[in-house]
C-alpha cells in the first residue's frame, strides 16, 4: 500500500521518480507527489489528489529540476484523499521532507507533544510527525542521520520511510520499521534508487538489497551503507533480480491485467521448470527444506492468506488431504489471530501470499511461530518479509503480477501447493510410486490446457457483452471447484463492482435460491468429475426458478447445452488440476464485464495491490 520512489545520482530525477510511481500506482491512487532537492538547494514540491496523470499534468506545466528526488502515490489512512494530504511532507522550516508506508500508531501523542513545543501542522496525516520530529532534532544541532533514528526508534507500528533534507544534498535516506511493505535498494552505476516495489526500478539496475525490519539505509549516488536503528552496520545480501523488464511492461495489451491472465501458461510453466522431474517422477522444492522426519513430524496444516489467496487455500486443502493425507484448514489471515488457533510443534501453517507484504498475513505468520508451528509460504514476490520469516518456502514464478486483481498468481500458487503436496505425499509416505509419477505427469500437459481456454478469448467478450448489465451474479461450486466459484466471484466484484457471491452449490437450496429469478445469471463450474451429476442437479434447480445459467463445462459434454443457457468449454483436466483452468474463464469473463462497463481494469476503486495495513 502505498508506492514509494527514491533517486539519487546525474538523471534527471523527476523522471525517474514519476516512471517508477506509474509502475507503482497500483498500490495506491489517492494521490501522488514528489519533491526535488533543487539546484539553490531547496526543497521544491508538487503533489496532486486522484491519479499520478494529474501530477504528471502538473509537472508538465511546472517541472521540477534536480537529480535527488523521491516520490509517493497514496492510499489513504489517516486524512481524507486531498493535496495537503498527499505526499512528500515539508517540515515546518522546509529543511526536511519525508515520503511513508505504514502508520504511526502513537501519532495523536507524537502530534500532542510537538504542538505544546509549536510546531504547526499543516496536515491531517500520521506522515507528519516524522518530518516535524525530524527537523526539531536537526534543529537541536543533531546530523541528520541521528535525527531520523532517534525518530524512528519513537515511531509504534508498521512504517517505511524515505527522507531527504536540504542539510544534506549528496544524501537520501530510508528504514523500514516492521511488515509496512518492502524498502528495496536498487544500486547502479554512480546512482542510488530506492523504490517500494522492484518494478519500480528494474529497468535502471537489476541489483538490489531488500532493507529488513529495523534497519536504516544511507545512500549518496556513489555508496550506501546500512546500519540498525541503534547505528551499528550491517552487512546486507545483494540479490540479482532474474525479473524481465518487459514483462513488468503492458505491451500490445490494453490492461495489464488482461497481459497477466494471457501470460498464465508461461507462468506455469516457469513454476513447474527445474522443480518436476518429469523423467524419474518426482518434485524438487529446494527453498522448502523439507526433511522426511519434518515431513512426518507434522500432523496438520494450517493455510494462512487473505483474498484471492484464500481461495487459492481453499483448493490446497483438497490436495494436502488427498495427495499427503494431512488433515488441513484454511484460516483468513486476518482471522486467524482472533480465534485461539490450536497450534503446537506438531503443526505446519502455510502463508500464501503474493505480494509477501499483506500485513494481516504477516502477523498469523508471527503468531504461528510464536505457538512453534513450522511456517512455511509460497510468495511471489522476491526478498519479501514472508519468505524471510519462513522455515521454507516457495518462490512463485508468476513474475510481476501489477493488474491489482490478482490473476497469475492465483494459478501459480494452486500448482505450488499441488507440487507441495506430492513433495511431502512422498516422504510421508502416503503415495504410491505409481500414483506420484501420474500426479507428476499430470502437470506436464497443465499449461498446454491454459493455452486451449485462452484461445476462445473473444467468446468471453461475446459473453460479457451479454451479461455486463446484470446487478447480481452467483457463482456455484462443488468440492475443489468451490474455490474456483468464489475466486470467480471475487474477480467479478472487484473490477466491475457488480455484486457477486460464490457459494458452495449444495448450499444453494438452503438459502441463496431464494435470490434466483430471470435477472439472475448463475455461473455454475460443471467440468465432469466426481461431482459433476450433483452440478447438473443444482442447475436444473437453478433453472427451475428462471435462472439464466452460465455452464464451465468440459470439452465434449453435449448434453450439458440441454441444461444451461451458455456453456463455457475447457479442456479436460485431472480433477485436482481443474481449478487451474476453470478459473481462467472466469478471469476473462470478469475482465470483459468490466471494460464493457468502461471501469479502471487495473486500479479499482478503494483497492490497492499490497495491503500492508491491518
Ligand atoms: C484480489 C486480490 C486480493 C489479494 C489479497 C492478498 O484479486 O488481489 O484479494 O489476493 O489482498 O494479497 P497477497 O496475496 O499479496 O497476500
Amino acid at each position: 500500500m502505498c508506492g514509494i520512489v527514491g533517486y539519487i545520482g546525474s538523471r534527471e530525477a523527476s523522471a525517474v521518480v514519476v516512471g517508477g510511481l506509474k509502475k507503482l500506482e497500483y498500490r495506491g491512487y489517492d494521490s501522488a507527489g514528489m519533491a526535488v532537492l533543487a539546484q539553490n538547494g531547496h526543497i521544491e514540491l508538487r503533489r496532486d489528489v486522484g491519479k499520478l496523470s494529474n501530477l504528471q499534468a502538473t509537472l508538465a506545466t511546472s517541472p521540477l529540476a534536480g537529480h535527488i528526488g523521491i516520490g509517493h502515490t497514496r492510499w489513504a489512512t489517516h486524512g481524507a484523499p486531498s493535496e495537503r494530504n498527499a505526499h512528500p511532507h515539508v517540515s515546518m522550516n522546509g529543511r526536511v521532507v519525508v515520503v511513508h508506508n505504514g502508520i504511526v500508531e502513537n501519532f495523536a501523542t507524537l502530534r500532542d507533544e510537538l504542538e505544546a513545543e509549536g510546531v504547526v501542522f499543516e496536515s491531517d496525516t500520521d506522515t507528519e510527525v516524522i518530518v516535524q520530529m525530524i527537523e526539531r532534532y536537526l534543529e537541536a544541532g543533531e546530523a541528520l542521520e541521528t535525527a531520523v533514528r532517534h525518530t524512528l526508534q519513537q515511531l509504534k507500528g508498521a512504517n517505511a520511510v524515505v527522507v531527504m533534507s536540504q542539510d544534506r544534498p549528496d544524501t537520501l535516506l530510508c528504514a523500514r520499521l516492521g511488515n509496512a511493505g518492502g524498502i528495496t535498494l536498487g544500486l547502479g552505476q554512480d546512482e542510488m534508487f530506492i523504490a517500494s516495489d522492484i518494478p519500480a526500478i528494474l529497468e535502471y539496475t537489476r541489483q538490489m538489497i531488500f532493507l529488513e525490519n529495523r534497519q536504516i539505509a544511507r545512500l549518496t549516488r556513489h555508496s550506501y551503507e546500512i546500519t540498525d536503528l541503534d547505528g551499528r552496520s550491517v552487512l546486507p545480501e545483494i540479490h540479482q533480480i532474474s525479473w524481465d523488464p518487459v514483462s513488468a511492461a503492458k505491451g500490445e495489451y490494453k490492461h495489464f491485467m488482461q497481459k497477466e491472465i494471457h501470460e498464465q501458461p508461461q507462468s506455469l510453466i516457469d513454476t513447474v521448470r527445474g522443480r518436476v522431474d518429469f523423467e524419474n517422477g518426482r518434485v524438487h522444492l529446494p527453498e522448502m527444506n523439507l526433511t522426511p522426519e519434518l515431513a512426518q513430524r507434522v500432523q496438520k496444516l494450517i493455510i494462512i492468506a487473505c483474498g484471492t489467496s484464500y481461495y487459492s487455500g481453499l483448493a490446497g486443502k483438497f490436495m494436502f488431504e488427498s495427495i499427503a493425507r494431512l488433515p488441513t484448514e484454511v484460516a483468513y489471515a486476518s482471522e486467524f489471530r482472533y480465534y485461539d488457533p490450536i497450534v503446537d510443534a506438531g503443526t505446519a501453517v502455510l502463508a500464501i501470499t503474493q505480494s509477501g507484504e499483506t500485513a494481516d498475513t504477516l502477523a498469523a505468520c508471527e503468531l504461528a511461530k510464536q505457538k512453534g508451528a513450522t511456517l512455511w509460504s509460497i510468495v511471489n514476490a522476491v526478498g519479501s518479509q514472508a519468505t524471510r520469516i519462513s522455515h521454507g518456502y516457495i518462490p512463485m514464478q508468476a513474475g510481476p503480477e501489477i493488474g491489482v486483481a490478482s490473476t497469475k498468481a492465483f494459478t501459480t500458487s494452486l500448482v505450488d501447493q499441488y507440487m507441495l503436496a506430492c513433495a511431502l505425499g512422498e516422504l510421508r509416505g502416503t503415495l504410491s510410486p505409481q500414483r506420484l509419477r501420474q500426479l507428476v505427469d499430470d502437470l506436464a500437459q497443465l499449461p498446454y490446457l491454459a493455452g486451449q481456454v485462452l484461445e476462445h478469448d473473444e467468446e468471453y467478450e461475446a459473453l460479457a457483452g451479454l451479461f455486463f448489465k446484470a446487478k447480481n451474479f452467483l457463482y456455484l461450486g462443488r468440492g475443489i471447484n468451490y474455490a474456483v466459484a468464489r475466486e470467480g466471484a471475487l474477480k467479478l466484484k472487484e473490477i466491475s463492482y457488480i455484486h457477486a457471491e460464490g457459494y458452495p452449490a449444495g448450499e444453494m437450496k438452503h438459502g441463496p435460491i431464494a435470490l434466483i429469478d430471470e435477472t439472475m445469471p448463475v455461473v455454475c463450474l460443471a467440468t465432469q468429475d466426481g461431482l459433476y451429476d450433483k452440478m447438473i442437479s443444482q442447475i436444473q434447480q437453478a433453472k427451475a426458478r428462471d435462472g439464466i445459467v452460465l455452464a464451465v463445462a468440459t470439452e465434449g459434454d453435449e448434453a450439458i447445452r440441454v441444461e444451461a443457457d451458455h456453456v463455457l468449454y475447457v479442456p479436460a483436466t485431472p480433477p485436482l488440476l481443474s481449478p487451474v483452468v476453470n478459473t481462467i474463464p472466469l478471469q476473462l469473463f470478469a475482465y470483459y464485464v468490466a471494460v464493457r462497463l468502461g471501469a479502471d481494469v487495473d486500479q479499482p476503486r478503494n483497492l490497492a495491490k499490497s495491503v500492508t495495513v491491518e
